[in-house]
């Protein structure tokens, strides 16, 4: 089966969190897969050689847009890798932020611009898509452009499977920009609308054959809680399925990793034990204390606002653990979180930057790694952790619970804890 994804995000070309590392590997597990994203200025992007196998113009409003769809050359990735040049739009160094951390403010039309390309493109191949596979907002209208767009009758058909990755996120706009988006058939209007606003993440819920999420447990949840569109999920709920995200663990394997100090051979003690030894002389923590850590984005949704809180909490009743810290995000937390790494030393250090090598070794040498998310549709970093052996303790809802049973059940993996609060936590690590 041809299957043809379109996402703001794969990796390694473009990554902000896991819906890039998932976009980058599923397609290597399936036979005839092809991924499309914007070209956008990354690293990665702009070192590779690409062919150019389409170019045309996009209708927005009354102006048109330029683009380029271009087709990586190497095969290394494992599957079809094409971008969507759009100058103007895309080629920004940034997914959705600039280097302060500021959002773009023409995120609406970048996602009108990118879509509509990336359906003109498709509309025109002599080997048509059998399903395309959308992932998140940004590219929550395809399906209904897919069935109902005027400019895209080729493609009407083809089946659409949309993926919730992140549910807290809708792309919602408000009617009045309804004039920059695509000509539509007459009567498909409506499919836009959820609570008189134009909800790409409900109109791609309402328009596509089928929905999926990355656990069972969210689907759950979504059905009680997310945002306003907990009828839909209900009403929807016969094409709606959770399914588990895997990882690539020949990426993510301990004995080959390039990324680690120290590979694992024979014995899982030493492998563990050099690593972290490596961490500790690295942060200037104390090697003697079980190795704590915290990677990903500084947001609430992860409960990365909970840390410094709970390490104060937890080391104020005199209890002792190191703890490391990787991530960026929100800027009052990280100034409290640096402040904090000099008034704790050596129990505390940080590394507020996106380092995709560091994580690695951090998988690696760590004792545990911590996950209070307060939503985690399913989460990637405590089945990286598990699998370079690292125990993962976790707040017990959508993927990470459904990946993470305690250490109390049958089979357990790990710790598990209920509450969002420093008591529930705390008593987690301990
Ligand atoms: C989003 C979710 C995370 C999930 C990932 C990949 O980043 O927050 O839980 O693992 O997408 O699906």
């Amino acid at each position: 089966m041809r299957i043809v994804h379109v996402s703001a995000e794969c990796y390694p070309a473009a990554k902000a969190g896991g819906l890039g590392d998932v976009v980058g590997s599923l397609p290597k597990f399936q036979k005839d897969a092809a991924v499309i994203i914007p070209k956008y200025h990354t690293k990665w992007i702009l070192a590779q050689e690409y062919e150019s196998v389409q170019q045309g113009v996009v209708r927005i409003h009354h102006g048109q847009v330029h683009y380029d769809i271009q087709r990586l050359t190497s095969t290394d990735l494992g599957f079809e890798f094409l971008v969507i040049d759009i100058p103007t739009k895309f080629d920004r160094p940034g997914i959705y932020a600039d280097s302060n951390g500021n959002n773009f403010g023409d995120e609406l039309e970048r996602s009108i611009c990118f879509q509509q390309a990336a359906l003109h493109y498709l509309g025109s191949l002599d080997e048509k898509p059998e399903v395309i596979h959308c992932h998140d907002h940004h590219t929550g209208l395809i399906p209904l452009l897919v069935e109902y767009g005027t400019d895209f009758r080729s493609l009407k058909g083809t089946p659409t499977v949309f993926t919730i990755h992140n549910g807290v996120y809708h792309g919602a706009f408000s009617w009045e920009k309804y004039y920059l988006l695509p000509y539509l058939e007459s009567g498909a209007k409506g499919l836009l609308d959820w609570n008189n606003t134009i909800n790409p993440l409900a109109c791609a819920i309402k328009c596509a054959w089928k929905v999926t999420t990355v656990s069972q447990s969210y689907m759950e949840e979504l059905r009680t809680q997310s945002n306003g569109l907990e009828y839909l999920l209900r009403s929807e709920w016969r094409k709606t399925i959770g399914i588990l995200n895997g990882i690539d663990a020949k990426t993510w394997d301990p004995k080959k990793d390039p990324l680690i100090k120290h590979n694992l051979k024979k014995s899982v003690a030493r492998y563990k034990s050099q690593n972290k030894k490596e961490l500790v002389t690295q942060f200037g923590l104390r090697k003697d204390l079980p190795l704590i850590t915290f990677i990903g984005r500084l947001v609430r949704e992860k409960g990365a606002d909970l840390l410094p809180e709970l390490i104060n909490y937890f080391l104020a009743q005199g209890k002792e653990a190191s703890f490391i810290i990787l991530g960026t995000g929100d800027q009052n937390l990280q100034g409290r979180l640096a402040s904090m790494a000099y008034h704790f030393s050596p129990y505390l250090n940080v590394a507020l930057e996106y380092n995709e090598s560091l994580a690695h070794q951090l998988y690696a040498g760590s004792d545990f790694i911590f996950m209070p998310s307060r939503v985690e549709p399913c989460g990637l970093n405590q089945m990286f952790a598990m699998r370079y052996g690292t125990v993962p303790i976790v707040r017990k809802i959508g993927g990470l619970k459904d990946t993470v049973p305690d250490i109390g059940e049958e089979n357990g993996r790990g710790i598990n804890f209920t509450h969002f609060n420093v008591e529930d936590a705390g008593l987690a690590l301990f």
